[in-house]
């Protein structure tokens, strides 16, 4: 009887330190069964009344039962300590300054490529575009260029294995339009094109055209130099100049260089000189005999801007590569 107290003592001991939460629940179970008059201290003094032969097995029982609860209480109270440093220490340090998470931005090439659509949009052009992966038809017969040009060549076009290529020029889309369409016409073709260039700082063999065309019955030369002149204002600025230098594309006839006056600072003195921006021309009669326009019926203007020359302009950047780098510290400025 008295050997089942202690069992029952020491696992109700045992049971309550388990469960207990905190120090001082704990000092509450040490009192309760070690302290003075505590029920395990009880039972040892119960010792001496036992009778002399059960008197060492019983002693020896209460005094395991009290060296259990003394571990017992021990290994929470560390337990519960080591919880407690746990807490205290370092899990968040609110002091460290947070990682910062930038927001995406608009590139500077869909940026000026916008601005550009916006303009025209403003001068009555529809946007168009056509596919990257080309045929030789689109990319060079239907504009006028002959099967010996030194732009077929393999040196200036990338070619695929199926005998398609990479366009090199959005004049491409000019071709889809007029296949497809009748005038009157105003369409402006922003997009990517590619040609196998050594990689510079000038040079990329992926960069962006802007190609705008315009057909309709007496539309002339001097449409075209409004428009062209119109458009660089509204992007550069009023006081900009434009000029036209006579040049030669395949698929225009007369065709011109466009230059635009800028200032720059040489050796802190102010200077002003002239820019290549785009070609133009009015369209080549063999061009409307490609698409199966009426001869004589139509005259028309085409253009073409380099996309990346313009934002380079704008944002004052030295180099194309970087427009390509993906480079956060460089994107993050516009
Ligand atoms: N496609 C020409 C190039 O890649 C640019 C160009 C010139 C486009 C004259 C035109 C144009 O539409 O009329 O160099």
């Amino acid at each position: 009887m008295k050997q089942e107290q202690v069992t029952h003592v020491l696992e109700q001991a045992l049971a309550a330190i388990e469960a207990a939460v905190g120090s001082e629940v704990l000092e509450s179970l040490r009192i309760k069964y070690l302290g003075k008059k505590g029920e395990i201290s009880a039972l040892v003094k119960t010792i001496g009344d036992v009778l002399p032969e059960e008197r060492g097995e019983f002693g020896k029982k209460v005094n395991e039962a009290k060296q259990a609860v003394t571990a017992a209480l021990k290994l929470k109270q560390s337990g519960a300590s080591n919880a407690s440093v746990k807490l205290k220490g370092p899990i968040l340090d609110v002091t460290l300054p947070g990682r910062k998470r930038r927001l995406g931005r608009r590139h500077p090439i869909s940026v000026t490529a916008e601005q550009i659509k916006r303009v025209f949009s403003g001068l009555g052009f529809e946007i168009a575009s056509g596919p990257e992966v080309e045929t030789e038809h689109y990319n060079f017969d239907a504009l006028n260029i002959p099967r010996d040009h030194p732009a077929r060549d393999g040196f200036d076009t990338f070619y695929l294995n199926d005998g398609r290529l990479l366009r090199s020029q959005t004049s491409t889309v000019q071709i889809r339009v007029m296949e497809k369409r009748q005038p009157p016409l105003r369409i402006l073709a922003p997009g990517r094109v590619y040609r196998p260039d050594i990689v510079d700082a000038t040079h990329h063999y992926m960069f962006h055209q802007v190609e705008g065309l315009v057909v309709d019955e007496n539309v002339t030369f001097a449409d075209m130099k409004y428009v062209l002149e119109t458009a660089i204002r509204a992007l550069f600025g009023r006081e900009r100049k434009m000029r036209l230098l006579p040049s030669f594309f395949p698929f225009t006839e007369p065709s011109a260089e466009v230059f635009m006056s800028y200032d720059y600072l040489k050796d802190g003195k102010q200077e002003s000189g002239w820019l290549e921006i785009a070609g133009c021309g009015m369209v080549d009669p063999n061009v409307f005999e490609a698409v199966g326009y009426p001869p004589g019926k139509y005259t028309g203007f085409a253009f073409g801007f380099g996309l990346d020359r313009i934002a380079m302009l704008q944002y004052n950047i030295k180099d194309i590569r970087l427009l390509t780098e993906n480079f956060q510290d460089f994107l993050h400025q516009f």
